[in-house]
């Protein structure tokens, strides 16, 4: 498939989705959007693929937010579909089946911040900034932030930073729990592709079932206590969960296929 506002390459089992709009700071149209998520798609049926890195071109910007050029003039109706649209992706990003890190190398604002906390991880380049400054625009974040920023922060500091639209830098996001960890720009992706290589040695059945049962519990209409019990059942009817044991017992290392 070709892609007009993002690249993507795959290497040793890793999908890597990179914004390319460097000019304008990698921000989000409608169109890229609707590229991560064809892109995600692509990744989570491709069975050599076990883990997805998203980040954004050049060293300035993971992404400045939705295209602010592109939404300035829009009715009420457009808002509400370019929102349930950004929705509908993001939602695809956390519940990818595959593991989801963003390497976020540079600004991460409005629907930039949102994609990266739809991501399973977030590794921070030194340069990183991170904020919802959307009410300086007369709006709100409408890819999920203001949800996800509560449960990943808390209410009270997600409240702050809506509600300031100040941005903070890589320590501070990691002092608050949205970045895992910090690292200098240069070494960014060589420590997320490291950190995502040891993720996907795992069994891949094993860590699509963290994932639901982390997100069931973030789900209203579902239970991830019950999710946990069921999947917890379900993995020992999975080969990954023979293969898993026998290579204990055998003393050798396991070689999971995801079944
Ligand atoms: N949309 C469109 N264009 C953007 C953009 C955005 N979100 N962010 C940056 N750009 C463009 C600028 O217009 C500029 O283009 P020109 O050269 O053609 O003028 C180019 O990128 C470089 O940006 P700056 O010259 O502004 O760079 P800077 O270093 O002076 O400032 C910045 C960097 C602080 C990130 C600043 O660009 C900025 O504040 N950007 C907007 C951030 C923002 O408000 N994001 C939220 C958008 S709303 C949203 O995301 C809603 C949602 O939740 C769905």
């Amino acid at each position: 498939m070709n892609f007009e506002n993002i690249l993507t390459e795959s290497e040793n089992g890793i999908f890597i989705i990179t914004i390319n709009r460097p000019k304008q700071l990698n921000a989000l149209t409608k169109s890229t959007i609707k590229e991560v998520g064809a892109a995600v798609k692509i990744a989570n049926g491709d069975e050599n693929i076990r883990g997805i890195i998203i980040t954004g071109s050049g060293e300035k910007a993971f992404i400045a937010g939705a295209d602010i050029k592109e939404f300035a003039n829009f009715s009420v109706e457009q808002g509400k579909e370019l929102s349930a649209h950004g929705h509908d992706v993001f939602n695809s990003v956390e519940n990818s089946h595959k593991p989801v890190i963003a390497a976020v190398n540079g600004f991460a604002l409005g629907g930039g911040c949102e994609l990266a906390m739809a991501c399973h991880i977030r590794i921070a380049s030194d340069n990183a900034k991170f904020g919802q400054p959307e009410v300086s625009l007369g709006v709100i974040p409408g890819y999920g932030g203001t949800q996800r920023m509560a449960q990943l922060i808390g209410k009270s500091k997600a409240f702050e930073l809506l509600m300031t639209g100040d941005m903070i830098d890589a320590n501070e996001a990691e002092r608050l729990g949205l970045a895992n960890h910090v690292v200098e720009q240069a070494n960014l992706m060589e420590f997320t592709k490291k950190l995502l290589t040891k993720i996907i040695k795992k069994s891949p059945y094993a860590i699509g079932k963290v994932i639901s049962c982390i997100n069931d519990s973030y789900s209203n209409d579902k239970n991830g206590f019950d999710t946990e019990i069921n999947e917890f059942g379900n993995c020992f009817g999975s080969a990954d969960f023979k293969e898993g044991t026998s290579a204990f017992l055998e003393k050798r290392k396991a070689i999971f296929t995801g079944k």
